[in-house]
């Protein structure tokens, strides 16, 4: 199979590209290294890699008209800072816009997405949200150009499947708190941690399930998710275990934010009812691999694409 990755370098894109070369498909990835790195996808034969941007149309139409993917997984996404408007809507919704255009012209037979939890709002009205929660995106520059894609996804006559994620983590993960924890934690800084609950769910798992999409389950849309949130503190605290620290400040607890939600928590019924019954690895092991990513290549980013987070 021949697939295009967007966002090839990034934590999602590059562990996509990496089980589809180990199986023997033919990758083409783009990635501009707005937030992924170049040491996160390793040459390969079957593997060719272009330095550009999604937002650039003339190389887009070019590369899949010459590469005729049977498969497009698009992962590119800009969100690092939550006041460029400009990057977010070139990136993710001309981007998109590109993408899917040069998909219907090429007869792409399966486009697969990620989009944001956020699209629900920042205080989203249920626990588990369903996948029929009202959409709520004007909360930030991201989640509004994020939906853009989506909804001409949902008008292009394309055969689809979009994923909405909360918290996807693991190596290579350059946003949310984790990063931050380890960096903080290495420096033997102090960290705090609010009484949030949310869904940590590992970067390989997500993978997997993006290949099954790949060749063809499901259609529409999808929650990513274990279906089980945990506190902050229940990460912060894995962060600690994984680095083998018994020497460190013990983290400040904070009250939620007035815009914090108690818990960001995505109901997978309908994920496990056409993907199967998907296993989750466990939080600690998880964090594990993230550390052992983080002591070999160092922390870079440490992003939040949501305003609020940064005071
Ligand atoms: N990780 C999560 O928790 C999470 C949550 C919700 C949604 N998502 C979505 O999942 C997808 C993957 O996220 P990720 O965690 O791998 O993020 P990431 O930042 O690791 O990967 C995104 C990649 O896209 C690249 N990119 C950005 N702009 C580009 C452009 N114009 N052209 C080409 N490449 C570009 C970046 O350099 C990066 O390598 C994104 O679409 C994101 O919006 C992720």
């Amino acid at each position: 199979m021949k697939v295009f990755v967007t966002g090839g370098c990034g934590q999602v894109g590059s562990h996509v590209a990496e089980l589809l070369l180990a199986r023997g498909d033919t990758v083409l990835a783009i990635d501009n290294f707005a937030t992924g790195r170049p040491e996160h996808l390793q040459a390969h034969p079957n593997l060719t890699f272009t330095e550009g941007s999604i937002a650039d149309k003339p190389l887009i139409d070019q590369l899949i008209g010459d590469f005729k993917p049977d498969v497009l997984v698009h992962t590119a996404a800009s969100y690092k800072d939550p006041d460029d408007w400009y990057s977010d809507t070139l990136t993710n919704a001309v981007g998109g816009a590109n993408l899917i255009r040069a998909a219907k012209d090429n007869n792409v037979g399966r486009f697969v997405y990620f989009q944001t939890a956020l699209c629900y709002g920042v205080k989203p009205m249920q626990s588990p949200i369903r996948l029929d929660h009202i959409k709520n995106q004007a909360n930030s520059s991201y989640a509004i150009s994020k939906t853009v894609t989506e909804d001409y996804l949902t008008i292009s006559g394309l055969d689809y499947v979009t994923f909405r994620l909360a918290n996807v983590v693991g190596p290579r993960n350059v946003s949310g708190p984790l990063p931050i924890f380890f960096q903080r934690l290495s420096e033997g800084k102090k960290c705090f941690v609010t009484t949030a609950r949310r869904d940590f769910v590992f970067v390989g798992d997500l993978a997997r399930t993006v290949l099954s999409a790949a060749d063809g389950k499901g259609h529409g849309a999808y929650h990513f998710s274990s279906g089980t949130d945990v506190a902050i503190k229940e990460l912060y605290d894995a962060v600690v275990a994984a680095m083998q620290i018994n020497d460190y400040p013990e983290p400040e607890i904070r009250p939620l934010g007035p815009d914090d939600a108690p818990s960001i928590l995505l109901d997978p019924s309908r994920t496990f009812a056409d993907f199967g019954a998907l296993e989750f690895t466990p939080l600690a092991e998880t964090v594990k691999r993230a550390v052992e990513y983080y002591r070999a290549f160092g922390v870079h980013g440490g992003y939040t694409h949501l305003k609020l987070d940064k005071k």
